[in-house]
This record gives structure tokens, sequence and C-alpha cells, in this order.
């Protein structure tokens, strides 16, 4: 039943991707299998807010502002020595979100709450796409809980957005959601906006299963409007271990930029550099991300067709270079490198071949160009 239901759901996804944008939220959100957000509008009323927020009087404030990391905040931490005083709070939130672990408050904090912060965002705030938990990081974060502690008057922006669902901003509503759930504050356009962050820890079966699900959705449904859940994805597959798809996530996190010519560029300039000095995988590798970034780009494959010749890998290049001739790449030239990458691949009838057609395309071209692939292959390098 559930695979079925899995299948369709791919199916109808790709339908709406190919049928454009609008279509996307729709049917995607009605397939949406995994737990995200659980919301409780206003579990604590406007004296208990107020009772929240002058626990965090005393505490230090913290101008938290890393823009390269997208983050402008301002922190306060509860000390431990303090945590007496949310016990009511935190029985509050047992009561109201069953899927907590169940437990007396005191035990609940002493096992399950790695910190209990308030978060404040001004004027011109904001916390881009994040993740605060990583399989690796040995934190165990599962779910962070909120408490919304401003009213919806005393600021504007500063939406919640929880994987594709924007969370509910009322004085007193109370949210709860993974932590390896990519998650966003939107820009504070104006006032100040508080919210209480129980970030919790502990093992839930599934967990990371149910995380790489939700990347995998989420780069598919938003990450061309949000470069930054490719990356999240990307990061997520570096981190057990698939770096090839890693990769990908990666190229289509730089792909759905404006600046994905400058980024393709970039990697066939160092990619030109570690070539110059001899490092053919480096190159290699930096060319495969130019192409997976730019894809038809002719230069770009014919660059990777021309250092997976050198590295010995003929089946590669030769996929390359006749991939770049596809996409315009100079004939004469792109078939000259291809008569020998097949000689070298012990097709000899194929190599003559390439070489006829090549001089035919332009006989200066294929010459100068059999002149200088000759000499890289005696530049050696490997
Ligand atoms: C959430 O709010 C932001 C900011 O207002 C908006 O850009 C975004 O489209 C909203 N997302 C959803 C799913 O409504």
């Amino acid at each position: 039943m559930r695979a079925v239901t899995l299948a369709l759901c791919a199916l109808s996804v790709h339908a709406s991707w190919t049928r454009k944008l609008q279509k996307r939220g729709g049917a995607a959100r009605a397939c949406q299998e995994e737990p995200s957000l659980t919301s409780v509008p206003k579990a604590f009323d406007r004296d208990e807010c107020a009772r929240i927020l002058a626990l965090f009087e005393e505490a230090k404030e913290e101008v938290d502002r890393r823009d390269a990391m997208g983050i402008s905040r301002r922190n306060r931490w509860l000390p431990r020595d303090k945590w007496d005083s949310v016990r009511w709070v935190v029985e509050r939130m047992l009561k109201r979100l069953p899927s907590l672990p169940q437990m007396d408050a005191e035990n609940f904090l002493e096992r399950h709450v790695e910190f209990v912060l308030l978060h404040e965002f001004r004027e011109g705030d904001f916390f881009d796409w994040h993740v605060d938990s990583k399989p690796d990081d040995g934190k165990m974060r599962t779910q962070n809980v909120n408490v919304v502690l401003s009213s919806a008057t005393d600021f504007e922006g500063g939406a919640l957005q929880v994987g594709s669902a924007n969370a509910s901003l009322q004085l007193g509503d109370l949210h709860a959601y993974p932590a390896a759930l990519p998650h966003k504050v939107h820009d504070i356009t104006k006032g100040r906006r508080y919210t209480l962050v129980v970030a919790t820890r502990g093992t839930i079966e599934g967990y990371w299963a149910a995380a790489l699900r939700d990347y995998e959705r989420l780069a598919r449904e938003l990450g061309e409007e949000h470069p930054k859940l490719h990356w999240i994805l990307g990061e997520h597959l570096e981190s057990i271990e698939r770096p090839e798809e890693a990769r990908r996530a990666f190229a289509a996190s730089y792909r759905a930029t404006p600046q994905k010519p400058q980024y393709a560029r970039k990697f066939a300039d160092d990619a030109a550099e570690k070539h110059a000095a001899g490092d053919l995988r480096g190159a290699a590798e930096d060319l495969g991300m130019a192409t997976l970034v730019e894809p038809d780009d002719a230069e770009y494959r014919v660059d990777l067709g021309v250092v997976l010749w050198r590295l010995g890998d003929f089946v590669g290049a030769e996929e390359q270079l006749r991939a770049a001739l596809e996409r315009g790449a100079p004939e004469a030239a792109v078939r000259a490198g291809l008569s020998l990458v097949l000689a070298d691949a012990g097709d000899a009838r194929g190599a003559a071949a390439e070489r006829d057609r090549a001089m035919a395309a332009g006989a200066d071209d294929a010459a100068a160009a059999f002149e200088a692939l000759e000499g890289l292959r005696g530049g050696g390098g490997t």
C-alpha cells in the first residue's frame, strides 16, 4: 500500500513539475508523508507568554550575525541552573505534543533537552535555510519546539517556514518539527519578534531516512527557488558517504542561482590551474562540476574530454567529446581529439575515420589540434 502511494506520488510530482510551478504545491503537499510541522494554536495565553519572556530578563544577550551563513539574530540562553523555572512550560509542551517522549517535565529536561533559548529578531534580521542536526554531529537533536512570544501586530515579515509550510505566528502558538527538517525565518521587515526555542535530543527510529526523503522532496519542489535546499541535500549525502550524489546536489544548487555561469567558469578556471600543475584528477573533478553546472557548455566538455583522455579514461573522454560536438564545439579540433582517444582505446578503424572527418572539417585546425594534443601526451603529468 505504502509502496503504491509512493509510486503515485512520484508520478504526480513529476507530472506537475513538467506542467510547471503552480501545480507543484498541491500535488506535492497531498503526498507528503513525513510528519513535519505540528502546531498547537494558543497553547499559552498572553500572561503565560509574558512570564516566559520575563525568565530571560537577566540572560546575557548575544548578537549572532554571520551574513555568509545567512544568520542575523539575537540569542539569550537560559542557564542550566535556571531550568527549574521552565518546568511548567515543558509540562505544557509534553501535554500538548503527544509525540514527545512522555515523562515528567523534570526528567524530560534532564534527559531530552539540549538547550533553552530565547530568539529575538529585529527589523532587518533573518535566518536563512538551515538544519540543526546532522547524522555525525554527535548531538542527536530530534525535535525543535517553539513558542511564539510576540503578537502578530508586534512585527512584520519573519515567517517561519518549515519545509514547504509556514507556521502560524500568533501569540502563544506552539510548534514542533524535526531539527533535521530544513527551516527558515524570512526577513523581519518591522518590529521585534520573540520565540522560545526548546531543543530536544534523543533517538527516533527512522529519523535520518525520513530526513533524507524530506531533503529530496524539498530540493525537487522548492530547490529552483531556494538553491540552499539543494545544498542541504548535498551536505547530507556527503555526510552519509554518497559523494557522487552529493556533487550532483551541489551542482544543482549552483545551477539554481543567477550566478551559475560565474560558478561554472570558476570551476573551469580552477581546473585549468590544476591541469597545468599536473593534478589531472583534481582538474577532472572541477571540470565535472563545471559541466554539471552548465551542461550545455561545449568548451567545458572538450576540456573534460581531454583531461579524461590523459587519465586513460577513454570511454569517459569519448562521451564528453561527442557531447561537445552535439553542443557546437569546433568540429575539426574535437574530431582530432576523438581520433587520438579512439586510437589509444585500440580502435584503429574508428580513429582513422575521425581523423578523416577532422581533416575534412578543416585541415589547418585539425593539424593544430593534433599538435597541441600530442604535446600534452608527451607532457606527462600523471
Ligand atoms: C511563507 O512566507 C514567506 C514570506 O512571507 C513567503 O515568501 C512564502 O511563499 C510562504 N510560504 C508558503 C508555503 O506559504
